[in-house]
């Protein structure tokens, strides 16, 4: 697989990265079974076989789970921690997470960033974070606070570079002027099912102008400032090579088909076309896989072969947007 070097780190990464929340099995409470580290293991070895050296985290995925389960990987295997990029993000709770009855909310606080950082440390053990991210805008942020904890994760070792997660580029913007170091990655959902960043360009000037949602710029400012732009849910979360069914909308069903028949034509995978919409973008687009099977995690690995052309880029945004270009 493919290289890069993060751009405003000295971070060497595979040109995919590894999502780990599919560890640990279902949401509800309660420890990991060893049965769970077993299977992330494998899932690990394998993606590390492909290429994989990034894996990507969260400290509420699985209720915490995941990231106790990849700290017992990587205890299993002294030298792996080298070898690998750790990145996890903080600033959400879950509902009840912080007391019975409490909302689902968000929470950029000092204290919370920091409690949160540390804890996530303890259950990764891997000496430090190299890169701690923002999970999602939290309205409530007093940047000032942003800055000192991340100052004070700096200074200690704890983390390495800071980034943000579904920040749009003008709320990135605001954030970096109260930071002395560059956010480098920020992480957003983008998939062939999921293209307000491609539809953002496409739909300026137009009546009415359907401008997704925040994605205004937010392209533009990641690509001008060097934050790496990392694609969660690349793969729809698995609905792009779902089975057909009478349900799934017309566009999506054309899309589908499309990158089954590329997928067949270069006999790759069609979880490696998928990617490759990505991979075609001059943004360097990083996708987080989330599969934890092997196979999969091999398919995935595969996207680096395809290389689409202009042409086959744009059919399969047409198919997948249901309407020719304007
Ligand atoms: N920043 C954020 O707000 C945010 C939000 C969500 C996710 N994330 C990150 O993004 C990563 C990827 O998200 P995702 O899991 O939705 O990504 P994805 O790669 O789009 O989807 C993977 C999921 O689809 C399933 N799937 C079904 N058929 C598949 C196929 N043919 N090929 C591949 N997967 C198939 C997988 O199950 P199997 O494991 O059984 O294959 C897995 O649950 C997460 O692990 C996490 O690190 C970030």
């Amino acid at each position: 697989m493919e290289h890069f070097v993060l751009p405003n780190t000295d971070l060497d990464s595979s040109r995919l990265a590894f999502g780990c929340m599919g560890f640990g099995g279902p949401w509800e409470a309660g420890p990991h079974t060893r049965e769970q580290v077993d299977a992330a293991e494998r899932a690990v070895l394998c993606a590390l076989d492909e290429g994989f050296n990034f894996f990507d985290h969260a400290d509420i995925y699985t209720r915490t789970r995941a990231e106790s389960i990849f700290g017992e990987v990587l205890e299993r295997h002294p030298g792996m921690r080298d070898k690998v990029i750790v990145q996890t993000k903080c600033g959400i709770y879950l509902p009840g997470q912080l007391h019975p009855g409490s909302p689902g909310h968000f929470d950029f606080s000092r204290e919370h960033i920091l409690e949160a950082a540390h804890g996530s440390l303890a259950r990764l053990k891997c000496g430090r974070i190299d890169i701690l991210l923002l999970h999602r805008p939290d309205p409530l942020m007093v940047p000032e606070e942003v800055a000192e904890a991340f100052a004070i994760l700096k200074a200690e070792g704890s983390v390495r570079y800071f980034g943000v997660s579904n920040f749009s580029g003008a709320q990135a913007a605001f954030l970096q002027d109260f930071l002395p170091d560059p956010l480098v990655v920020n992480q957003l959902e983008m998939s062939l099912f999921h293209h307000d960043f491609a539809e953002a360009d496409i739909s300026v000037n137009q009546r009415p102008s359907p401008v997704p949602q925040g994605m205004t710029d937010t392209i533009q400012h990641c690509r001008k400032h060097g934050l790496t732009l990392q694609a969660w849910s690349p793969l729809a979360h698995g609905r792009i090579m779902a089975a057909e069914s009478a349900e799934r909308p017309a566009n999506e069903k054309a899309a589908a088909t499309l990158v089954r028949s590329m997928a067949a034509e270069r006999k790759l995978p069609p979880e490696a076309v998928a990617l490759a919409w990505l991979l075609r973008h001059p943004a360097r687009i990083q996708p987080v896989t989330g599969t934890v099977r092997e196979e999969r995690i091999k398919a995935c690995a595969r996207a680096g072969e395809v290389g689409l052309s202009r042409e086959e880029w744009y059919n399969l945004l047409i198919a997948a947007r249901g309407k020719s270009m304007p």
